[in-house]
């Protein structure tokens, strides 16, 4: 059917016009012809922005991994479905057939249900990008238990702090884990964490490495034995339409991450329809999407979009530095990829090479290039454009949040015309709108002001878990009626959107998402520390990196402020994971505070951007004199 796949612009507005004006036919066309169903839907949409509550496709009854596995094996049963490619360049890259992962999926989710997991039950996975993770996924939707991955480059306290959020039964790990040179020892991250956690009661242990690990008695179990014992059929449960799918977490500008619930119907649908547009998807291409499942883009755009269309997806286990700064471009000639889809800091640092090494590659068979994550600068969108695209291959700027659970903002390559730096149209179906800070909608073009979605979309995260309160206050209570992403943008003169970045604390370094909040904590924990303020200051690979204020409890501390400055990113390494690591950090006597006692981060960010000609009144301040202060000691 044409909606399904659009191929020229005056089809984008005729499919968005209708996508709009009668969402519930369209998504329902496009749910009946390209989905299997065990029962169909009572009502297409039913939703309530103000309590908030959203239901797709209410009453349907359906497996996601029928759709995403079962429904192929008659036509595309011996074709890739995910192609592995390693850490190790000489090891041989894996083709795992659609037959194939039908089998390792069934055996991994008759292994979980001998193992106590039932329908409903949360599994973590803390598992690196090897096949293991992307079968360990499915094999919790075939049975429906409610997947909660943790991206296994977060430390044992952001892990424990997941599980127990989430009362997670299991966790599904490895013994480690390859980063280009390197080897983590994942399993005694997880023995750590399950130290505070008492809801686990078993823990699956994948062999990659091969390293001599502790396995406790009774709780730890290696994988491989069981699964070759499984059985290779395993009936798929029967799931509501919202039952939920997965919990994903993400960090807010304050307290505890949100673990976002997606449910499975209209993330399902909504995914696959995305990644068919969005990449221009066709049968027989290699798509390579280089984000680690463990964030919503590799669940989405690795995992259940490509699968759900029958795709050949490439899943890789390294970084891309290693054995050098080619590796991409290594993969791109080896697999013949045409869809290349990454991030922004990605790009940034592979241009930093110069040229040599990406010209030294036949890029000639990509078609697609897309960029996630975070706003793509000029610089970088022209380096991808012209050294990897060479000018034939549009970029995809693509907008989207883990709450969204799909591409929301994107042009469509071939279709939409690309512009640098700006993620042009929203997507099908997807009814943005730009506010201003008295709550009303900008109209008309070339505006700017906070970005707010009308209307809800298939993937739409439906809650907090545990916490509907807070996803309430988060995201639907600082506009009436509006979903409120956290994101500032801009309309130009034709209706193309650029993101201009995030008006709320949350700062995007390298494109993880990171809270002030969380990370000033855990300075604060250091017990030499009084009180800090992190902010975010430009970075040419980073994107943005953290700048810390820092007061010292005793201001004439006499111990050596590098080592003080090392013990701090210890901590926070040790709460949340080396990617929230300080790149700065100044000691200070105190914070520009308001008189009702808070930090003006406004202030504290432009000085770490070096902006101190513009730093607006300091005259109301509660302390107006320790501005100057920090600027004279400024890092
Ligand atoms: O600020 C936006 C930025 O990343 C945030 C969402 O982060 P996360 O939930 O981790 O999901 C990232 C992958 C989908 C957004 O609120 N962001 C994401 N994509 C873009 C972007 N900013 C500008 N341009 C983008 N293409």
């Amino acid at each position: 059917m044409s909606n399904y796949h659009i191929k020229h612009l005056e089809e984008y507005y005729q499919v968005y016009r209708k996508s709009v004006r009668e969402p519930e036919n369209f998504w329902e066309e496009i749910a009946e012809e390209h989905f299997i169903w065990s029962k169909k839907w009572d009502k297409v949409l039913e939703w309530d922005f103000s309590k908030p509550e959203v239901k797709w496709f209410k009453g349907a009854k359906l497996n996601i991994t029928e759709n995403c596995i079962d429904r192929h094996l008659a036509t595309r049963g011996d074709k890739t479905a995910i192609l592995f490619e390693p850490n190790d360049p000489n090891e041989p890259a894996e083709n795992i057939t659609y037959k194939q992962l039908h089998i390792r999926v069934n055996q991994f989710a008759n292994v979980l249900k001998e193992n106590g997991i039932k329908k409903g039950d949360r599994v973590c996975i803390y598992v690196p990008m090897i096949p293991e993770l992307a079968i360990s996924v499915l094999a919790c939707a075939r049975i429906g238990a409610i997947h909660s991955v943790v991206f296994a480059g977060f430390s044992s306290t952001a892990l424990s702090t997941r599980i127990n959020d989430s009362d997670c039964k299991m966790v599904i790990t490895a013994d480690g884990s390859f980063r280009g040179k390197k080897t983590i020892d994942l399993k005694g991250i997880v023995d750590e964490a399950l130290e505070s956690c008492t809801c686990v009661e078993n823990v699956l242990v994948v062999k990659r490495i091969n390293s001599d690990i502790h396995m406790k008695e009774g709780r730890d179990k290696w994988l491989q034995p069981l699964l070759d014992k499984a059985s290779t059929e395993c009936k798929a449960e029967i799931m509501d339409a919202e039952d939920p799918l997965f919990i994903l977490y993400t960090s807010g500008s304050t307290g505890m991450p949100k673990g976002m619930v997606h449910t499975t119907a209209g993330y399902m649908v909504y995914t696959a329809y995305t990644f068919k547009n969005a990449f221009q998807y066709r049968e027989n291409d290699v798509y390579w999407c280089t984000a680690d499942i463990g964030w919503i883009t590799g669940h989405s755009y690795i995992v259940y979009g490509p699968l759900a269309n029958g795709a050949t997806t490439v899943l890789f286990e390294g970084v891309p530095s290693y054995p050098d700064f080619g590796r991409f471009w290594d993969i791109v000639e080896k697999h013949k990829i045409n869809q290349f889809y990454t991030a922004p800091t990605a790009i940034r640092a592979l241009a930093k090479q110069g040229t040599e090494l990406v010209d030294k590659y036949d890029l000639s068979s990509l078609k697609v290039l897309g960029s996630v994550g975070e706003p793509i600068n000029e610089e970088a969108w022209h380096w991808y454009n012209d050294n990897v695209g060479k000018k034939k291959s549009p970029i995809i700027d693509s907008w989207w949040q883990t709450e969204t659970g799909g591409i929301m903002i994107t042009p469509i390559p071939y279709v939409t015309p690309t512009k640098p730096t700006y993620a042009t149209l929203p997507f099908i179906g997807i009814q943005p709108a730009l506010m201003d800070e008295n709550g009303d909608e900008l109209k008309g073009n070339q505006v700017e002001g906070r970005l707010c979605i009308k209307f809800p979309w298939p993937s739409i995260a439906r809650t907090i878990w545990g916490n509907h309160q807070r996803y309430k206050e988060t995201y639907f209570s600082a506009f009436d009626n509006m979903y409120f992403t956290g994101d500032g943008a801009l309309r130009d003169e034709v209706g193309y959107y650029r993101i201009t970045g995030r008006v709320d604390d949350v700062i995007i370094v390298s494109g993880h998402n990171l809270g002030t909040a969380p990370i000033e904590d855990s300075i604060n924990e250091h017990p030499a520390v009084a009180e800090s303020a992190i902010v975010g200051f430009p970075h040419d690979v980073k994107g943005s990196a953290l700048y810390g204020y820092v007061i010292l409890k005793d201001a004439g501390e006499s111990r050596n402020h590098d080592n003080l400055r090392k013990e701090i990113n210890q901590i926070i390494t040790e709460h949340i994971g080396p990617i929230a690591k300080l790149d700065k950090i100044q000691f200070s006597d105190g914070l520009p505070k308001t008189r009702s006692g808070k930090i003006m981060r406004r202030i504290l960010r432009k000085i770490a951007s070096n902006e101190m000609d513009n730093l607006g009144d300091t005259s109301t301040l509660l302390n107006p004199e320790v501005v100057q202060n920090i600027i004279d000691n400024r890092l």
